[in-house]
């Protein structure tokens, strides 16, 4: 199979940045799409050319690193999958490809396809977590869950903080992955001690890193390789609304 790639080459944050055309013309229907771009690397190496920066990590759709424009879809043309998991057998003879990195105010390029997410690590920072005592592991039974509960927290659970969902939002929303992490945790019984706390910081953190505003578009759900539902972005405002009615509210007992 030969392919025309165009791909978005930026040196670094400072670059302006270009498309560069590339004939690829050794692709394999059975290899990844980031194989692919591992072979174009090879030759561009072979002929003292920069290669084409790209995260990846696992390659098996479970770690998040990877993740990039194809023909402007967020993780490319396949639904439900990384990009890692992308492969060639999807696109036909002659294709013309266009790779670039997310767009979005809170993940700056770092280098060609590379951008910087640390914001969603600072948004799991602000709350992301639970606070116990560690120690061995409780035995199973102590904490009992419902079981519809066990598998809504699980669905939630299944973001990998790639960011397609960030980069497909017109508005560059960081809703469906922060209502992703706030839902795991406030759906079970070990989340509840800090649920309002977690909803008031996480969401706090998201108007600091300078995310945009869901307004309900739902091309978060679309591109998410991992299903999460808008319902998180849901849960996440019911939670947000409660956090802060009780916050006022104990404010204003504590005026009396
Ligand atoms: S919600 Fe989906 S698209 Fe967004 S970061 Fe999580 S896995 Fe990626
Ligand atoms: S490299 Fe880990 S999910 Fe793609």
């Amino acid at each position: 199979m030969k392919l025309t790639l165009h791909v978005w080459r930026q040196k670094n944050p400072g670059d302006a940045g270009r498309m560069v055309q590339y004939e690829h013309k050794s692709v394999n229907p059975h290899m990844s799409f980031l194989e692919m771009l591992d072979v174009l690397n090879e030759e561009l190496i072979a002929k003292g050319e920069e290669p084409i920066a790209f995260d990846h990590d696992c390659r098996e759709g479970i770690c998040g690193m990877c993740g990039f424009m194809i023909n402007g879809i967020a993780h490319g043309p396949e639904r439900e999958t990384t990009v890692c998991q992308l492969h060639m057998r999807h696109f036909k003879d002659g294709d013309v490809l266009y790779l670039e990195p997310w767009r979005a105010r809170a993940f700056p390029v770092v280098k060609d396809l590379v951008v910087d997410r640390s914001a969603f690590d600072r948004i799991i920072a602000a709350g992301g977590f639970i606070s116990v005592v560690t120690g061995s592991a409780p035995d199973g039974n102590t904490i009992l869950v419902p079981k519809k509960n066990a598998d809504l927290a699980m669905d939630a659970a299944a973001c990998i903080g790639c960011g397609a969902c960030v980069a497909a939002c017109p508005n560059a929303s960081a809703a469906l992955f922060t209502g992703a992490k706030i839902s795991h945790l406030g759906l079970l019984p070990q989340g509840q001690p800090e649920r309002n706390l977690r909803v008031l910081s996480m969401v706090a953190r998201v108007k600091e890193e300078l995310f945009g505003s869901c307004t309900n578009i739902g091309e978060c759900e679309a591109v998410c390789p991992k299903e999460i539902k808008l319902e998180v972005i849901a849960r996440m405002n019911r939670d947000f609304l409660r956090a802060s009615w009780t916050e006022r509210g104990d404010a204003l007992r504590s005026e009396d």
